[in-house]
């Protein structure tokens, strides 16, 4: 899995918002490894083809737009990151039209197997925490920790509007809670890959939990093994 010896993986799956994000985070930092958030690769895929004008619904449209796609993946301060044909995409990652679409674009298969390439090969790099739908299930089957973060719907809407209140100054919970449940759907649903419990997963309720409480359990966990 990876060139270094004693590397290891920690994978963090589970629906949005359930604080896989911000826990995934944190907890590399504590473990000093490298952090990877896959999503932000789908997410990065996504905005392209908003900025092409590409259907997502159509897939070979997508698939075509992704062979053309110069990607540079590198790591900063413990951190993967990636441009796109030269571009940084990190501050539209989490734009209105990218997280609309982000779900139809993850449920080809075509493109999920370009990004599971892709992020297999983070692993030369050296021991990283990754979060994401499929990494304890198809990206790192055998990684040495994984984890399974979830809360409930309406803490996760509350969740999410609260960063969207954060970084957009706007956001209806109504609306929050819908557009989540809609994203669910389609990741737990779609034939490659869905979101479900990986195998040998430690399943973590984080509904009451702090974000701390959260990210100790894992360094606890992971330092004791
Ligand atoms: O932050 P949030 O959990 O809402 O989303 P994310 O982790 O950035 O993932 C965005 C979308 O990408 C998900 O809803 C999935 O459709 C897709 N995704 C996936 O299919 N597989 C992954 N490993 C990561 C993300």
């Amino acid at each position: 899995m990876s060139n270094k010896v004693d590397a290891f993986v920690v994978a963090v799956d589970g629906p949005s918002a359930s604080g896989k994000s911000t826990v995934s985070r944190e907890a590399a930092k504590a473990l000093q490894v490298m952090y990877v958030d896959s999503g932000a690769m789908y997410r990065g895929l996504t905005w392209k083809a908003v900025r092409e004008g590409v259907d997502v619904k159509n897939a070979q449209a997508v698939i075509d737009m992704m062979g053309g796609v110069n990607w540079e993946i590198f790591v900063e301060d413990l951190i993967l990151r990636f441009t796109i044909d030269g571009d940084d995409p990190t501050d539209h990652l989490r734009s209105e039209p990218v997280r609309e679409r982000v779900a139809d674009i993850a449920v080809i298969p075509e493109v999920r197997q370009f990004m599971v390439d892709r992020l297999r090969e983070t692993a030369t790099f050296g021991s990283l925490v990754m979060e994401g739908r499929d990494i304890g299930s198809v990206v790192f089957p055998d990684a040495a920790f994984k984890y399974y973060l979830d809360a409930d719907p309406e803490e996760r809407a509350r969740r999410r509007h609260l960063e969207l209140l954060e970084t957009e100054g706007k956001g209806n919970v109504d609306e929050v809670l819908n557009s989540l449940a809609r994203r669910d759907k389609i990741d737990s649903t779609r034939a490659t890959a869905p979101l479900q419990i990986p195998l040998g997963a430690v399943v973590i309720n984080t509904t009451a939990m702090s974000i701390e409480d959260v990210v100790q359990r894992i360094v606890a966990d992971v330092n004791g093994r």
